[in-house]
């Protein structure tokens, strides 16, 4: 349709086009001889537009809609989803502070004892440890390889609630004075054993590893003066030092010939972030519970109770230094 075609029409017909097989007036339009028949809108379709055009009216004035500078109109009811959002954290907050009050003022074994606050730690530490610990700890905290399981009691520096809170404040090697540390020497590349002496070290540990049957003595000798100070003299592995036990069927980073070979000539010295700055004290101390409870916890006694509490002091003076 076009606006020749329309004047052509109305230049023709003046006044009205009736239909001559419904009786009907013609919009005028035509197209190869067929008439457009000018019936009212359906009355339900009327209904429907007017509606909409109501509601919108309706809309602008409740709701926020025109842009202005800085924003848009607030509208009636002073709505905006950030607000709304705001609303339902408030909601959050206020039904964690109840738990958050008690949580701050209890000791790791009030926690434990008291099923409400216990079942607040192990959800935020849940939680916290898919959004921070699961892409090296894996998501059930099983570990990969250079990167240790957490459900067993199998643990390098300590698996007592005020250990695992220690690792968890100032981590592993990781550049804090107060961090974890100790450094396996690279016996290859820092050639301090030579090449054979690492092949019968390497035998001793399969040795005592209980995969082989055979031992090397020259091995054992080495051992003992290279090796015993930080992974005990039977190899059973030293917690001051975070040295594995090499005698368990548990392997960091495996403990096939190969692989240990490699980790005796250029050691390994994974790293830990610290979590101290990282995360709040309550979220710590959630992971600290959570940690301990996914398997091969050990029991904590008074001592440690009080050295957990050095932990936090600690930290306060590390604050003023
Ligand atoms: C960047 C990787 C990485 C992230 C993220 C990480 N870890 Fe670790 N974690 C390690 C490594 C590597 C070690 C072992 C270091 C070593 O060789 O001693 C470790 C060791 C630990 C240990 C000591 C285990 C033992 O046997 O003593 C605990 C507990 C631990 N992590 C908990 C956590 C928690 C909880 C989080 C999250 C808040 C976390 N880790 C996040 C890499 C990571
Ligand atoms: C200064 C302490 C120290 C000394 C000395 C030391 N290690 Fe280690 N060793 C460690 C630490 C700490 C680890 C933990 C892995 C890491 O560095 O991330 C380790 C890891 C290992 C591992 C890997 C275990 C696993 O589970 O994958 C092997 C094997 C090993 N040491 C063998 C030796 C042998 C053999 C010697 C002597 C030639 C030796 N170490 C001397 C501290 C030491």
């Amino acid at each position: 349709m076009s606006d020749k075609n329309n004047q052509n029409h109305t230049g023709k017909g003046k006044g009205k086009d009736i239909d001559h097989a419904t009786g009907i007036e013609t919009t005028g339009h035509e197209w190869d001889g067929i008439k457009e028949l000018n019936n009212p809108m359906p009355r339900w379709w009327l209904w429907v537009f007017f509606i909409t055009i109501i509601w919108s009216v309706w809309y602008w004035v409740v709701y926020p809609s025109w842009p202005v500078p800085g924003g848009a109109t607030l509208g009636t009811k002073g709505y905006t989803q950030e607000g709304a959002l705001k609303e339902s954290q408030q909601e959050i907050f206020a039904r964690q502070q109840v738990y958050l009050d008690k949580f701050q003022q209890a000791s790791f074994d009030e926690i434990l004892n008291d099923q409400e606050l216990y079942r607040f730690a192990m959800t935020g530490g849940a939680a916290a440890f898919k959004d921070n610990c699961a892409t090296c700890h894996g998501a059930g905290g099983a570990g990969q390889t250079g990167y240790p399981n957490l459900n067993d009691d199998d643990w390098l520096w300590g698996g007592r609630l005020s250990d695992i809170s220690q690792t968890l404040h100032y981590g592993i090697r990781a550049g804090n004075m107060d961090t974890h540390l100790s450094q396996m020497p690279a016996f290859g590349k820092d050639k301090l054993l030579s090449r054979e002496e690492i092949e019968a070290v390497v035998d001793h540990v399969m040795f005592i590893s209980g995969q082989v049957k055979a031992d090397s003595e020259h091995g054992a000798q080495i051992f003992a003066q290279q090796c015993a100070a930080c992974h005990g003299e039977n190899g059973q592995g030293d917690r001051e030092f975070g040295a594995p036990n090499l005698t368990d069927k548990i392997w960091l980073y495996g403990g096939d010939r190969h692989t240990v070979y490699e980790t005796v000539y250029n050691a390994r010295a994974g790293v830990m972030p610290a979590w101290k700055d990282r995360l709040d004290e309550n979220t710590i101390r959630q992971l600290t519970i959570y940690i301990h409870q996914l398997g091969g916890g050990e029991q904590d006694d008074m001592a440690m109770e009080e050295e957990a509490g050095d932990v936090r002091e600690r930290e306060d003076n590390a604050g003023q230094l």
